[in-house]
């Protein structure tokens, strides 16, 4: 099982990048949010660069705004491994798919608790990952919403259909209680349950 780890509850991300970075976390998921998509919005990406020369970690960028194209250009100058886009993002699905494969980064598709899963289906082969929302995207520190396991499953179930080999990955909620909800998933990706801990290599080796 892979951990990506975010940061968004984080009070002092240098020195939680920092101790992060010593940790074996496969991933820093790095959460960004326009204030349009999502009520909230996080620092404008000036700021945001600066930042990541804390880590050396790569990046798995979740980009929760109305229209990513002009963040995936940004994101694609970092040491960025996945970028993904929302379903329910307002440009075209397939230039945004291309545009990340252009910078040679993976792409990956999200999609929030109360979107059909079938939209996706005409997707599934042309991208590395599914990002499962397991929370109402916004915000770090919410409850897991347990109907994620039967849309694990549902969508497990379309991929074999569709003979695609991308990786699911489950963001929202997670910690050591939830986790055996969404055992058939390819990464976790945690935020509060390894920031708030007092040791964060204790808190993943927990969750894998
Ligand atoms: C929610 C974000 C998640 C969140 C995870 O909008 O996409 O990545 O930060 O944090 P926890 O694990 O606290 O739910
Ligand atoms: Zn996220």
């Amino acid at each position: 099982m892979k951990i990506s780890t975010s940061f968004l509850t984080s009070r002092n991300i240098p020195r939680d990048l920092g101790i992060l970075n010593d940790t074996d976390t496969d991933f820093i998921h790095v959460d960004v949010m326009d204030g349009k998509f999502v009520k909230n919005k996080t620092m404008p990406f000036k700021e945001m660069k600066n930042i990541y020369k804390y880590t050396s970690k790569r990046l798995d960028v979740h980009l929760m705004v109305k229209k990513p194209s002009k963040y995936i250009k940004d994101y694609a100058t970092l040491n960025t491994a996945y970028l993904t886009i929302h379903i329910e993002a307002e440009e075209d699905l397939d230039m945004l798919l291309e545009l990340i494969k252009s910078y040679g980064i993976k792409c990956g598709i999200s999609i929030r608790p109360s979107t059909d899963l079938e939209l996706l289906r005409p997707y599934l082969k042309k991208v590395d990952l599914i990002l499962l929302m397991s929370v109402e995207p916004g915000q770090g520190g919410q409850s897991f919403l347990e109907d994620t396991q039967d849309r694990l499953k549902e969508l497990k179930q379309m991929c074999k259909e569709e003979k695609s080999h991308c990786l699911i990955s489950v963001d929202g909620g997670i910690n050591d209680e939830t986790k055996k909800f969404v055992k058939g998933a390819d990464i976790l990706v945690s935020g509060s349950y390894v920031i708030n801990s007092y040791d964060f290599q204790n808190a993943i080796d927990d969750l894998r």
